[in-house]
C-alpha cells in the first residue's frame, strides 16, 4: 500500500534483537480518544482529560466496544540523543508499531511524519499490520532530549481497532535496516532437475557494505549440511550484489536453504531462508480423464452452464448420455448449456475421447433449489491485485484457467473489490470504474470459455476499498448483475456498521444478507452467494438458512505460516455445519504470486506449508479460490493446484468438513468422511522439526479401511499391521486416503 513519507524501512530491526541502548520503548503511557479532530495532532493540545489506554489490546476490549472509524492515540515522550551513540547509521530514526488496525497517520510534534493506507488524503482503506517508519534523524519534527508529542490517528474499518501488540519502539535505524536479501526470484529447474536461483543483496543506504554471504543447504530431517559456500560481497545503494547458485537434483522433499550476510566491521548479520520446491503431483497423462465433482446443482428455469473438466491430449471429443431435456453439449468443447425446467436428479454418463483412448464418469445433475453442491473452485483477484485489479488481469486469469486449470475443475473467475465506480449513474444503477470498460463484454468472454464470472459488493454505502456498496440499491444491483451474467457474488460487511446498530445483534447481522438474498431471488440466474462478514455471530449456524452458499469463518488471510495455520487449524466449531450447498470459507488461497496490490511476490509460505494449506483447505471442504497472479503460475504452484485426487477430496459429494481427531503440541490429525465410505486423513506437522506421526486403524473409525493411498503422489502405500507411520516435514503434511 502507500508508503510515501518514509525513506527506508526498519523492518529488519524490528525482527531481530538489537542493542537496547539504540532504542527506547514507547509501549506505555498512551492516552486515547474516539473521534477525529485536526487539533489532536498538535503538541499544545491539552489531552489531560483523555483516558489512558494500553497497547496490549484493541480499543474494543478497553471500553470502546462497537466503535469503528477514527480514534487518536497520544504519548508524551523524551527522545534521548544518547541512542545515537552506539548506532552505525546515525542518520535515520525508526518508529516501530507492532500492528495497527487498520490505517494510520503518525504526527510528531504536530507534523505528519508517516502514514499508511488510504486513497489520496483519506486513510479509510488499507490493511491491518505492523508499521516500521523511518524518518531522517535531522527531521526538524524530532526534538532531541526534549519532550515530544507523538499523536497517531487511526481509522478502523470494522471489528477490532487500534494500535496493539507487543513491541513499540523509537530508535536509531540499525546498520542492517536498509539491507535486504532479496530471494524473491523463482527457483528454476536446470538439466536433470537441478535447482537454480539468483539472490540479491541490496541497500538503500550509501554506506558501503562489505562482508561475507554464506549460502547453506541443510536437510531438515537430520540437520546435515548438503551445500555450504561463502563468498566475499560488497554492495551499496544502486549497486546490489547478485549471487546465483545451482544445486544438483534433490529428493522429493524440501530442503532448507539459508543466506546469511555478515557485515565485517560490526559483525552484524541478517539471514533469509527458503525451502526448495518439490513437485509431488504426477506428470499429467496424455490419456483422457474426466475430473471434477460427481454432482452438480442448478435451479429450474435458469441458464445452465457446465464445462466438463477433462485432462488428456487435445483434441478431446466429449459425449454426455442422459442429459435432461433442455440441455445440450458442445462435443468439441465439453460445454453443457441450456435451461432445465423440470426439477429432479438426472444421472448422466460423461465420456471423453482422444486418439489414445476414452474415459467415462457417472455424474448427477440435480435440478432443484440448491446450487453449489460442492465448494467453488476458482480464482479471485484480491490476494494477487487488491484494488489494482483491472479488466486485462481478469481476462488473463480466465485464459490461464482454460489453458492450465479448468481440466481439473477450476471454473470461477471472480473479481473482488475495485471494479465499482465511486458514483452511481443518475438512474441509481451501479456502474464500473474506468478499469472495467465493459463488464458485460468481459462476462460474455468468460462464459464463452465455459467459465463463470464472479463479482464483489458490500451491504454498506461503501465497500472496504471505498468504492460504491449496495446499500439501498440491492434490487437494482442484483438486476445489473443478472444483466451482465454474473454467477457468483461475494458480499462483504464493510461500512454496514455505519448504518446498523452500534453493537449489532444476531438479527442485525443477518439482515443485509437476507435483503440481498431476496434481491438475488428476483432475477433468473444461479448466483452463488458468498458471505464475507468474517464469522461474526457464528455465521456457520445461520448462513445456510439465510441462503449463503459459503460464509467466511475468519478475518483476512495473509501469506504467513502464522496466519494460514491459525486460521486453518481453528476451523473446529464451524466444521459440523458444512454440507452440500453451504460451506465454511476460511478465506482464499495464498499460494503462487500474491501481493494485494501493484506488486506481487512469491508467497512467503514454504513449499511444505503450501502443501499443508491446500491439503487442509481440501479436507475442510472449503471453497478453493486461487489468489495469485495467474499470468505467472510456476511449475510448483501448478503442481499444487492440479492434483485431481487432492481436489477430489475437496469436491467430495458428501460435503463434510474434516474433524480434528488428534492434537498434540507437535502435530494434528484431521479426518474427513468421504462419500464412498473411505476417509481422507491429513497428518500435519505443526512443529519446526521432523515428526513421526502414527495412525492407528483401531481408533477414529478407521477399522476395516485396509488400503492406504498417498494422495499427493497418487500411489498406494504398502503397510502391514494396524498402524501407519509417516515421517512428516516441519509445517508439512502427509495426506492419505483410507479405503476398504
Ligand atoms: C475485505 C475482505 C477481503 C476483500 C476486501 C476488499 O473485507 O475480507 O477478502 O474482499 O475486503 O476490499
Amino acid at each position: 500500500m502507500m508508503r510515501k513519507l518514509f525513506l527506508l524501512t526498519c523492518m529488519a530491526a524490528a525482527l531481530t534483537l538489537r542493542v537496547a541502548a539504540q532504542e527506547i520503548s514507547i509501549a506505555k503511557g498512551w492516552k486515547f480518544a474516539i473521534g477525529d479532530s485536526t487539533q489532536w495532532a498538535s503538541p499544545t493540545y491539552n489531552d489531560q482529560n483523555w483516558k489512558p489506554i494500553s497497547l496490549a489490546h484493541s480499543w474494543e476490549s478497553q471500553g470502546y466496544k462497537g466503535e469503528d472509524g477514527f480514534g487518536w492515540y497520544r504519548l508524551h515522550v523524551v527522545i534521548p540523543s544518547s541512542i545515537k551513540e552506539k548506532a552505525y547509521l546515525k542518520d535515520s530514526v525508526c518508529i516501530y508499531l507492532d500492528a495497527v488496525d487498520d490505517n494510520d497517520e503518525v504526527y510528531l510534534n504536530g507534523k505528519l511524519v508517516a502514514k499508511y493506507g488510504g486513497k489520496g488524503s483519506d486513510i479509510k482503506t488499507g490493511n491491518y499490520g505492523p508499521r516500521s517508519y523511518t524518518i531522517a534523524a535531522n527531521n526538524p519534527a524530532i526534538l532531541w532530549d526534549k519532550e515530544n508529542v507523538l499523536a497517531i490517528r487511526i481509522f478502523d474499518t470494522g471489528g477490532d481497532g487500534g494500535i496493539y501488540g507487543n513491541k513499540f519502539t523509537i530508535g536509531m535505524a540499525d546498520l542492517m535496516d536498509p539491507v535486504s536479501i532479496n530471494n524473491d526470484a523463482e527457483f528454476s529447474y536446470g538439466d536433470n532437475n537441478s535447482l537454480n536461483k539468483a539472490i540479491k543483496l541490496t541497500t538503500t543506504s550509501n554506506y558501503v557494505y562489505k562482508g561475507k554471504l554464506a549460502f547453506k543447504v541443510t536437510d531438515p530431517e537430520n540437520n546435515s549440511v548438503i551445500y555450504d559456500k561463502t563468498n566475499d560481497v560488497q554492495f551499496t545503494a544502486g549497486k546490489p550484489f547478485t549471487y546465483t547458485f545451482n544445486i544438483a537434483r534433490l529428493e522429493k522433499r524440501s530442503y532448507r536453504v539459508s543466506y546469511t550476510f555478515t557485515e565485517e566491521k560490526s559483525g552484524k548479520s541478517i539471514t533469509k531462508t527458503d525451502g526448495t520446491p518439490y513437485v509431488l503431483t504426477p506428470y499429467p497423462s496424455s490419456k483422457p480423464q474426466i475430473n471434477g465433482p460427481d454432482v452438480y446443482g442448478a435451479r429450474p428455469g435458469n441458464p445452465f452452464l457446465y464445462l466438463i473438466p477433462a485432462g488428456g491430449k487435445r483434441p478431446l471429443i466429449y459425449a454426455a448420455e442422459g442429459l435432461p431435456d433442455g440441455l445440450k453439449l458442445d462435443v468439441n468443447t465439453g460445454i453443457i448449456t441450456g435451461v432445465v425446467n423440470q426439477k429432479g436428479d438426472y444421472p448422466v454418463t460423461l465420456t471423453v475421447k482422444n486418439n489414445l483412448g476414452a474415459n467415462t464418469k457417472k455424474f448427477i445433475i440435480k435440478i432443484g433449489d440448491v446450487i453449489g453442491l460442492t465448494p467453488a473452485l476458482g480464482w479471485n483477484s484480491w490476494n494477487a491485485f487488491g484494488l489494482s485489479v483491472n479488466d486485462e488481469k481478469v481476462r488473463v486469469a480466465a485464459k490461464t484457467m482454460i489453458e492450465k486449470l479448468s481440466a481439473h475443475g477450476w471454473n470461477f473467475v471472480n473479481i473482488d473489490d475495485g471494479w465499482e465506480a465511486e458514483q452511481r449513474a443518475a438512474s441509481g444503477e451501479i456502474v464500473t470504474n474506468q478499469k472495467f470498460p465493459d463488464m458485460k463484454a468481459t462476462t460474455d468472454f468468460v462464459h464463452s470459455l465455459g467459465l463463470k464470472m464472479g463479482i464483489y459488493s458490500s451491504p454498506g454505502p461503501r465497500t472496504c476499498g471505498g468504492y460504491l456498496g449496495s446499500w439501498q440499491h440491492e434490487d437494482q444491483d442484483a438486476k445489473t448483475y443478472g444483466d451482465w451474467g454474473i454467477d457468483y457474488l461475494k458480499y462483504d460487511w464493510c461500512s454496514y456498521s455505519e448504518v446498523t446498530a452500534k453493537i449489532p445483534n444476531l438479527d442485525d447481522m443477518k439482515k443485509p444478507y437476507q435483503v440481498m438474498r431476496a434481491s438475488l431471488d428476483k432475477i433468473h440466474r444461479d448466483i452463488m452467494f458468498s458471505f464475507c462478514q468474517y464469522g461474526m455471530g457464528d455465521v456457520w449456524k445461520w448462513g445456510a438458512e439465510v441462503g449463503g452458499n459459503s460464509w467466511r469463518s475468519t478475518g483476512d488471510i495473509t501469506d504467513t505460516w502464522k496466519s494460514m495455520s491459525d486460521i486453518g487449524f481453528n476451523q473446529i466449531a464451524d466444521g459440523p455445519y458444512a454440507q452440500p450447498g453451504h460451506f465454511n470459507d476460511p478465506d482464499m488461497l495464498v499460494v503462487g504470486k500474491v501481493g494485494w496490490g501493484d506488486n506481487q511476490h512469491n508467497t512467503h509460505l514454504t513449499p511444505d506449508e503450501q502443501y499443508t494449506h491446500i491439503s487442509l483447505w481440501s479436507l475442510l471442504s472449503s471453497p478453493l479460490l486461487i489468489g495469485c497472479d495467474m499470468g505467472k503460475l510456476d511449475r510448483f504452484t501448478l503442481g499444487l493446484l492440479t492434483n485431481d485426487e487432492v481436489l477430489a477430496i475437496d469436491q467430495d459429494a458428501l460435503g463434510k468438513s474434516a474433524k480434528q481427531a488428534i492434537k498434540t503440541d507437535n502435530y494434528q490429525v484431521w479426518i474427513k468422511d468421504l462419500a464412498d465410505g473411505g476417509k481422507a486423513v491429513g497428518l500435519f506437522n505443526i512443529s519446526d522439526q521432523y515428526q513421526t506421526i502414527t495412525l492407528n486403524r483401531d481408533e477414529n473409525d478407521l477399522k476395516g479401511l485396509t488400503k492406504i493411498r498417498d494422495v499427493w503422489q497418487q500411489k498406494y502405500l504398502i503397510t502391514s499391521g494396524n498402524t501407519y507411520t509417516a515421517k512428516v516435514a516441519p509445517h508439512g503434511v502427509m495426506l492419505v486416503k483410507l479405503s476398504k
